[in-house]
This record gives structure tokens, C-alpha cells and sequence, in this order.
């Protein structure tokens, strides 16, 4: 069951203006729907691997079923997402945004671009997303089927 979820937005425009992140709350929105009895936080950081790490991190640590980000994970050389990713988690679970991408393809061929990665780190799930909220909004369909049960295998 999933029970705690923290949704991470990545950008440093919405760092500097709450008001911009539109993924952020979209994600909050969809797994409202999907876990309607979750505990759902939400936090921004900028572009900063060191702060995504320390974030990914301390959520790792406070037995949060599944963590979501969104952003970063492009080519500017600000997009770092992927490699906090890689550095905090201690199994890949390649097939994750294997599937994202190949299905995003049928809608855009800009899906190439991103970098997304998921992972376990403990009892973790993190799953990067990119930053659009229409990217956001078509990837978390992919996922929702099995995000209950990859949680419950993490328990
Ligand atoms: N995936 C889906 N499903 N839909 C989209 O519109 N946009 C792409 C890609 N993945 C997109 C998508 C674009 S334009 C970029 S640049 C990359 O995600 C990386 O986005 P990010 O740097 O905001 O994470």
C-alpha cells in the first residue's frame, strides 16, 4: 500500500516563483486520484545535484513509500535530476522510464530528450519525470499500474 509520497519539482524558476510550478501540483493531483489515503508532501529546489541528493536523501531516510520528481532531467547542463538520482539510489529499475519513453514516443518524438532514471534506495521508489506538466500528465499513466505493487514489494 502506498501511504507516503513526496512529490519533488526541480526547477530553479519555480524555486524562485512557487507560483510557476505547474508539474508539481499536477502530480500531487494524479496520485491523489490513484491514493486517495496518502500522506502527500511537496517540496521545490533549484537545479542543485548536491540539493536533490540531500533531499532524495533525508526522504529515503523518513519511510516514504515513493518519491516523484519532475524536472531536470534534460540536456541544459543545469538538468541534474538523473544524476542525483544515480548517486542516492542503490538499484536502478531500468524498465521504469524504458516504458515512459517508449509510450511518450507515440506522442512526441522530444521524448528523447529526457534522461528520466528510477531507482530504489532502501525502501524507496523514486521515479524521475520531466518538467512539463503535459509530460508529467502522460507519463504517470505508464507508471500508475504497477506503483502499488512495486511499493508493496519494497516493504
Ligand atoms: N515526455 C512526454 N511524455 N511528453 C513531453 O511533452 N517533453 C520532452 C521530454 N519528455 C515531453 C516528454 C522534452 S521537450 C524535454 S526537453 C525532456 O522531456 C526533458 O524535460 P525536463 O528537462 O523538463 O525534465
Amino acid at each position: 500500500m502506498v501511504k507516503a509520497v513526496v512529490i519533488i519539482t526541480v526547477s530553479d524558476t519555480c524555486f524562485k516563483n512557487h507560483a510557476k510550478d505547474e508539474s508539481g501540483p499536477a502530480l500531487v493531483q494524479l496520485v491523489k486520484e490513484q491514493f486517495p489515503d496518502a500522506y502527500i508532501h511537496t517540496i521545490i529546489v533549484p537545479d542543485e545535484k548536491e540539493l536533490i541528493e540531500r533531499e532524495l536523501k533525508y526522504f529515503c531516510e523518513s519511510n516514504i513509500d515513493l518519491i516523484l520528481t519532475t524536472g531536470g532531467t534534460g540536456l541544459s547542463s543545469r538538468d541534474v535530476t538523473p544524476e542525483a538520482t544515480k548517486a542516492v539510489i542503490q538499484r536502478e529499475v531500468p524498465a521504469i522510464p524504458i516504458a515512459m519513453t517508449l509510450e511518450s514516443l507515440k506522442k512526441t518524438p522530444m521524448a528523447m530528450l529526457s534522461r528520466a532514471m528510477a531507482g530504489i534506495r532502501d525502501r524507496t521508489l523514486i521515479i524521475n519525470f520531466p518538467g512539463s506538466k503535459k509530460a508529467v500528465v502522460e507519463c504517470i499513466e505508464v507508471v500508475k499500474p504497477v506503483l502499488s505493487h512495486a511499493v508493496s514489494l519494497l516493504a
